[in-house]
């Protein structure tokens, strides 16, 4: 699991059995954004064994995705198979509510980059087949775990931007045009290279905000407002974890 903006106090339910720095793992980019602790944590949640990578390392934040994506080879290597990718986005479908969550059921690459670019590894095709990039099956648990917890959640299309500045309006009315549900500048990366790497994925958002121009009169987006609605919902994210993660090991499924 890769805990965004909004999702980090899920480590608190964790039992954790070992846990690391990244900046003490070779390969890992250390981020720098608050509200992102940069750690590694291995244990169990309601008996469900978990590796969580509480803190990303962005894109917008200088590093080449390559790099920010490295984590989720290192979980691969480990013998994860089901990766589990949580982030803060911009609602753009009116009826999103702030607040509420997005399942992914797709997303759209504006982040004018690619994981994959570069050498091919060995053994690793680099055409990713993404026509079903998010597990319907998990996808389906998520919706159900969201109606146990008494959360909102939708089902949705995720557009990636680089960022870091937010959005025009007339980015957001383009990004409505083209399908878009929500809008954020992380996740796709990551869901690329564990597509590479065969995991089954799945994805979610927490709306902490309108996006640009859909907040209405005196509206403005900002870094600050997204931190402090991610931590009002964070109660709810982790009701809606707690029901979800026994669902996702792949034993407690069909897929
Ligand atoms: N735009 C891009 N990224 C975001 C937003 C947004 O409105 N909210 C949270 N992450």
């Amino acid at each position: 699991m890769v805990l965004g903006s909004g999702f980090g106090e899920a480590t608190s339910a964790l039992t954790v059995e070992r846990e690391f720095a990244y900046r003490d793992l070779p390969g890992f980019s250390v981020g720098t954004v608050n509200g992102h602790a940069g750690r590694l944590l291995i244990g169990a949640w309601k008996g469900v064994p978990l590796a969580v990578l509480s803190g990303r390392a962005h894109y917008y934040e200088g590093f080449e995705m390559a790099e920010s994506t490295f984590p989720i080879r290192v979980l691969s290597a480990l013998g994860i198979d089901t990766l589990l990718l949580t982030n803060a986005a911009g609602g753009i479908n009116p009826r999103f509510k702030v607040g509420d969550f997005m399942v992914l059921t797709d997303h759209i690459n504006l982040m004018g980059a690619n994981p994959l670019r570069g050498p091919e590894p060995d053994g690793l095709n680099r055409f990713v087949d993404l026509t079903q990039a998010y597990d319907v099956s998990l996808r389906d648990r998520a919706l159900a775990a969201a109606k146990r917890a008494k959360v909102k959640a939708h089902a949705g299309v995720y557009v990636a931007v680089s960022g870091p500045s937010f959005e025009t309006p007339a980015e957001i009315r383009a990004f409505s045009t083209l399908g878009a549900d929500a809008v954020g500048m992380s996740t796709v990366p990551e869901t690329i290279v564990a597509r590479q790497l065969g995991m089954r994925v799945a994805g979610l958002s927490c709306i902490t905000n309108a996006a640009a121009g859909l907040g209405g009169k005196g509206q403005v987006v900002s870094h600050l407002d997204v931190m402090e609605l991610a931590r009002q919902r964070s109660s709810h994210a982790m009701r809606f974890l707690g029901e979800l993660i026994p669902e996702l090991s792949s034993d407690s499924g069909e897929a």
